[in-house]
């Protein structure tokens, strides 16, 4: 498929699942419809109003606000520090700067892990002040009973299994998930009770390629990658990664990213371009000035 960021209009970029007349947001029946085209779809993270109404027009249908926002936007080293009150704010800003897109509110860490009814009152705050259209929350086997309840009180769950990104402390660090038997066949067990308790997708993080396609085969709802290789049903990547803003410690860009863009260097230009001419007396100039 092609890039749908560089296309000039929403509809020529996705003619399936983000195409046609209708100006109504996507919701899960168009994502399952896709699954059963076997179109791919990409999903991007935002965390602010802008940045979000220049995806929702290139055409992305999927818009996370990830708790990712921790590193990319909020200056924390993980996601564990992040909070509900803070994905709320910033759901609700995205949402405010969408029309199309459906936009997926991330639950952090400690706001679902006591269980069901934690994970429902949680969820239900993100979904009424925020406006989300889905939630997304993170472990298989373990979070299957939270995914059941949102789902059966009509909330729409995208699970995330693989590495996940909140458990970072018992990890200590980022290893790639599934590999040998056991952790394989562990991570078929986690994407496929999340299936049975209801969520509608389900992101594969950091998973070798050659399970993510397993996984894939093995489900009838939709995987969506990351850093798990090609062959699953959507691909999502933190927008800043994507276009080239995140400063990775020592210039090391994991394996798994590409940048469509170098919004870092762009940016520093232009802060540098204005400063030179606020320094140097060239702006404003005549033309910015009023009489
Ligand atoms: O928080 C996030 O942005 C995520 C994606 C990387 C899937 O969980």
């Amino acid at each position: 498929m092609t890039s749908a960021i560089t296309q000039q209009t929403p509809a020529q970029a996705q003619p399936g699942l983000y195409g046609g007349k209708s100006s109504r947001r996507i919701t899960v029946r168009d994502i399952a419809a896709a699954k059963r085209r076997g179109e791919k779809w990409p999903m991007l993270t935002a965390y602010d109003a802008m940045t979000a109404s220049v995806f929702d027009e290139a055409g992305i249908p999927v818009i996370l606000v990830g708790d990712s926002m921790g590193n990319a936007h909020l200056g924390y080293e993980s996601t564990v520090p992040v909070t509900l009150e803070q994905v709320t704010m910033l759901s609700a800003a995205v949402v405010r700067g969408t029309r199309r897109a459906m936009v997926v509110g991330d639950l952090p860490f400690g706001s679902y892990q006591e269980g069901a009814v934690q994970a429902l009152r949680s969820a239900t705050h993100l979904v009424k002040e925020a406006g989300v259209g889905a939630v997304k929350l993170e472990g298989g086997e373990r979070s299957a009973d939270q995914i059941r309840l949102l789902v059966d009180s009509g909330i729409p769950v995208m699970a995330h299994v693989g590495l996940t990104p909140q458990s970072v402390n018992a990890y200590g660090g980022h290893p790639v998930q599934g590999r040998g038997e056991e952790a394989a066949q562990q991570l078929l067990r986690d994407a496929k009770a999340v299936q049975d308790a209801g969520a509608f997708a389900v992101v594969l993080e950091l998973v070798t390629a050659e399970l993510a396609s397993e996984v894939r085969r093995s489900l009838h709802i939709p995987t969506v990658g990351i850093g798990s290789g090609a062959d699953c049903d959507a691909q999502v990547l933190v927008w800043t990664d994507m276009a080239g803003m995140t400063d990775w410690p020592g210039g090391r860009t994991p394996r798994f990213v590409k940048q469509y863009g170098q919004l870092r260097q762009a940016l520093g230009d232009a802060a540098r371009a204005f400063a030179d001419d606020v320094v140097g007396g060239a702006y404003p100039a005549e033309e910015h000035s009023f009489h």
